[in-house]
């Protein structure tokens, strides 16, 4: 396997990529559906999803932190890195970047670092802020349990908090794909986005000056991410849409795909 991001090009090849970050622990399948509706009507967008660092068909990051001379340390400005190293590649030096929850931080520390790669940014069910001390440390247990004889069962509560309430009811079959997701996450990657997401800083300051389109989305019934932080981002933020999706948690995307693709094609609109 080559020391690159696992990325995917979707529908027209022209035009300002819209590129897609995915949520902890799962891949770049939890787009599908998204990338179904923003590639598949008559003004289709261009899309890119990328694999996280030891998540679907990428690396593992140790081997990407090596090859792009970042610490060996966790860290999700090694996974920002690779994105703009694999982007590059693919010859795209600018480009929409969306991601949600985890894909949020990884949009975050490109906003710091490699600002010149973004034409508009997309913070869906994601924070700015820091961990507190409480959820640090039990994002190093999980991260531990993943590596022991708990494998990727250690995420397998995480069920019970990503979907809406209305969810289990009105769409089993979300609740069957994500359990299966969830089942499938690789512990090495578990463990090392745990630590890498256990360390991140305080982003608000990030998003301070970016002069570009940006789009903040929430799921009405997310409990990890806070209408207080979507205010938060959205105040930080020069232009900012703030989209609540009705019927759905943490995992927006999975749950209202249409209505997320929505807000995403209305951002990439506003930034092409
Ligand atoms: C995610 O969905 O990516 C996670 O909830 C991120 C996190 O653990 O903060």
């Amino acid at each position: 396997m080559s020391a690159r991001l696992s990325l995917t090009r979707h529908g027209p090849a022209e035009g300002l990529p819209l590129v897609l970050l995915h949520a902890f622990p799962l891949d770049s399948r939890m787009w599908d559906a998204v990338v179904a509706d923003l590639t598949g009507r008559d003004d289709p967008v261009p899309v890119v999803t990328v694999d996280a660092p030891g998540f679907g068909r990428s690396p593992r990051a140790r081997d990407l932190a090596r090859r792009l001379g970042c610490p060996d340390a966790p860290s999700l400005r090694t996974y920002a890195a690779a994105v703009e190293d694999v982007l590059a590649a693919e010859g795209i030096d600018r480009a929409v970047v969306a991601g949600l929850s985890m894909g949020g931080y990884v949009a975050l520390a490109l906003a710091e670092r490699h600002r010149d790669l973004l034409a508009g940014i997309g913070l869906l069910d994601t924070k700015a802020t820091a961990d507190g001390e409480d959820a640090r440390a039990t994002r190093l247990r999980v991260a531990d349990q993943a590596t022991g004889p708990l494998g990727a069962r250690a995420v397998a509560p995480m069920i019970d908090t990503v979907l809406s309430p209305a969810t289990p009811e009105n769409q089993p079959d979300v609740v069957r794909t994500v359990r299966g997701w969830l089942e499938e996450a690789p512990p090495h990657g578990i463990a090392w986005a745990q630590r890498a997401m256990a360390g991140r800083p305080d982003r608000v300051a990030a998003l301070s000056g970016l002069d570009v389109p940006g789009l903040v989305l929430r799921g009405a019934d997310d409990v990890s991410s806070s209408q207080e932080d979507a205010e938060t981002m959205a105040g930080a933020l020069a232009d900012a849409e703030v989209v609540v999706v009705d019927r759905a948690g943490h995992l927006s995307a999975v749950e209202q795909p249409e209505v997320v693709a929505e807000a995403l094609r209305a951002l990439h609109a506003r930034c092409a």
